[in-house]
């Protein structure tokens, strides 16, 4: 797929052209910020909420959005239009740009570098919608601002490894208190005699826009949505678990270190909810607005 059209600084081009400065900030800092957007039927999902998180992010490290709402629609756009896939995922990464030489402090007039590509997004696959995946609960060993879509991700990808070393899907991340925060990359959602339960929106996790759409879709339908802190002890008598995140939507954990999820199968919550928001795409997809 290395032929695939990407957007770098303005410009549309084949992804083996694409060429960067080793002193970009994003690559010697970690410098930056990061959407990932899912899209389907060539339509953007939530871009609203995405672009609202992207400005956040933004104006939380200092850095300012290169372009408005309809700049960046009109590029994603047409990157999506170059492509063939129907059901698609953005990452658009911005950082602060080049700076030379190396400082930690960033000079002000930089030009940010700004990156955006795509991909196919992929169904679930079928094993994940009948056996679910397995988790462990690991220490969370990030920073204070997981609110922030930050490109620093190390502690992210050492969960994964970690994960993958014990030999299961993913992480649920437990803090000092010994709540639970979330997953490597995605948010956490319980249920508990019917009612959906999550932790409250903070500075320690990211505010997910799937979860957004869950809690709006649990409302509309009538389901029990709350948010509160979930303590690692009540994992264990959870009746389901999930983890959301854009490219995975809600996923069923139906093993906890090493011990079954209520019956060990997806539970019946998470059927509902998975129906809920399969129709809540299609209506999605007729938004002509977002099609400029
Ligand atoms: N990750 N929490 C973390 C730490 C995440 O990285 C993500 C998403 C989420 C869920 O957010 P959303 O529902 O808006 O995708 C929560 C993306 C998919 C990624 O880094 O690839």
């Amino acid at each position: 797929m290395s032929d695939q059209i990407v957007y770098l600084n303005g410009e549309f081009m084949p992804m083996a052209s694409a060429r960067i400065s080793p002193m970009d900030r994003g690559f010697l800092f970690a410098d930056g910020v990061y959407e990932v957007i899912p899209v389907y039927q060539q339509t953007l999902f939530e871009w609203q909420a995405h672009y609202q998180r992207l400005e956040n992010s933004l104006a939380a490290v200092g850095i300012i959005n290169p372009f408005d709402n309809q700049a960046w629609l009109s590029i994603l756009n047409k990157l999506i239009a170059s492509h063939p896939w129907q059901d698609q995922f953005i990452y658009l990464q911005i950082s602060r740009g080049v700076q030379i030489p190396r400082d930690h402090l960033p000079q002000k007039d930089l030009t940010p570098t700004v990156f955006a590509y795509t991909n196919p997004l992929k169904p679930l696959a079928a094993s994940i919608l009948e056996n679910g995946i397995k988790v462990i609960t690991l220490e969370d060993i990030r920073w204070q601002r997981c609110d922030i879509k930050a490109i620093a991700l190390l502690p992210n990808v050492m969960a994964k490894l970690q994960a993958q070393a014990a030999g299961v899907d993913d992480v649920i991340l437990i803090n000092q208190q010994g709540n639970v925060t979330e997953g490597s990359a995605s948010n956490m959602l319980m249920v508990k005699e019917g009612v959906i339960i999550t932790p409250p929106l903070s500075q320690h996790i990211l505010p997910g826009i799937t979860r957004q759409v869950i809690e709006k879709l649990a409302q509309q339908h009538h389901i029990s949505f709350i948010e509160r802190e979930i303590n690692q002890a009540e994992l264990e008598t959870a009746d389901e678990l999930w983890l959301a995140s854009s490219t995975k939507e809600a996923l069923p954990i139906c093993q906890l270190n090493g011990q079954p999820v209520g019956d060990g199968k997806p539970g019946q919550v998470w059927q509902k909810l998975r129906a809920h928001y399969q129709d809540y795409k299609q209506q999605i997809t007729n938004n002509e607005y977002l099609k400029q």
